[in-house]
């Protein structure tokens, strides 16, 4: 299993002061967000609890504005946690997404935006949100393919092409890109069965944004799960 950096984590420190934005090299992570949250449902009672995993910056605090959530973040990254509290977060944990210090069945809804291709084991990150999530819930998570088309777009390309919201060299290692079948047998044995959707980004937003006469690009759906994919389902 390949190591995580230890640097990583200095790595979102460090660059915390960029989360928000809008050409920065964080940007595309909000525009992600923004696709995320038109799967989280309105809060099905009062009181809900939505937890989000390695939250970040809070980029999806935003988008959930009104839904009617208790929003919480845990993540490594300190600096990062002190901009989701800024940003629509009511509570943040700094942990470890692999053990995350809540108990089980203690969340309505669950996220994972972007973070399950950061760590050693995304399967014991997945098998942690179900376990956190209570029976009726909804998780929803957002990743990358280990395909040889995602390592060329998020790696190849997305990291070298000299453009604004361009991610630092080296953020990804396609060594941890997620395989889609084995995350589906792992939320599946945890009693959660997800549906896959491909995203891309809207190529004339995309051009736009380059042009400077937009400051977001939306993100829009595309049949192949094979780059970045969105999965949700409701647990058992
Ligand atoms: C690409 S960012 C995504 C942030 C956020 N989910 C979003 O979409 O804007 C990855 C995040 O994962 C966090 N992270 C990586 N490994 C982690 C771990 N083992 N435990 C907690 N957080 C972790 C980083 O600190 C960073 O904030």
């Amino acid at each position: 299993m390949p190591e995580i950096r230890s640097d990583f984590i200095a790595d979102y420190d460090s660059l915390a002061h960029t989360w928000w934005d809008p050409r920065g090299p964080l940007a595309p992570l909000g525009w992600i967000a923004r696709a995320r949250a038109g799967f989280v449902p309105a809060a099905p009672h009062e009181g809900a609890r939505l937890l989000d995993v390695a939250c970040g910056g809070g980029l999806f605090g935003p988008h959930l504005a009104g839904k009617g959530y208790r929003v919480v973040g845990v993540d490594l990254s300190a600096l990062s946690l002190r901009e989701a509290l800024r940003h629509g977060f009511d509570a943040v944990a700094r942990a470890d997404i692999a053990r995350l210090p809540f108990a089980d069945a203690s969340f309505d809804v669950v996220t994972a935006g972007q973070c399950l291709e950061h760590v050693p084991d995304p399967f014991a990150v997945v098998a942690e949100a179900c376990r956190v999530l209570r029976p009726g819930g909804t998780l929803v998570l957002d990743t990358i393919a280990d395909t040889r088309t995602a390592r060329f777009v998020a790696i190849t390309l997305a990291e070298n092409a000299p453009l604004p919201g361009r991610p630092p060299r080296g953020t990804h290692d396609h060594r941890l890109f997620v395989n889609r079948q084995r995350l589906l047998r792992t939320a599946r044995a945890q009693g959660v069965e997800l549906r896959l959707h491909g995203l891309r980004p809207h190529f004339g937003d995309g051009l736009r944004y380059l042009a400077r006469r937009r400051e977001e690009v939306r993100m829009v759906p595309t049949a192949s799960t094979g780059v970045l994919f969105l999965g949700v389902g409701r647990k058992r």
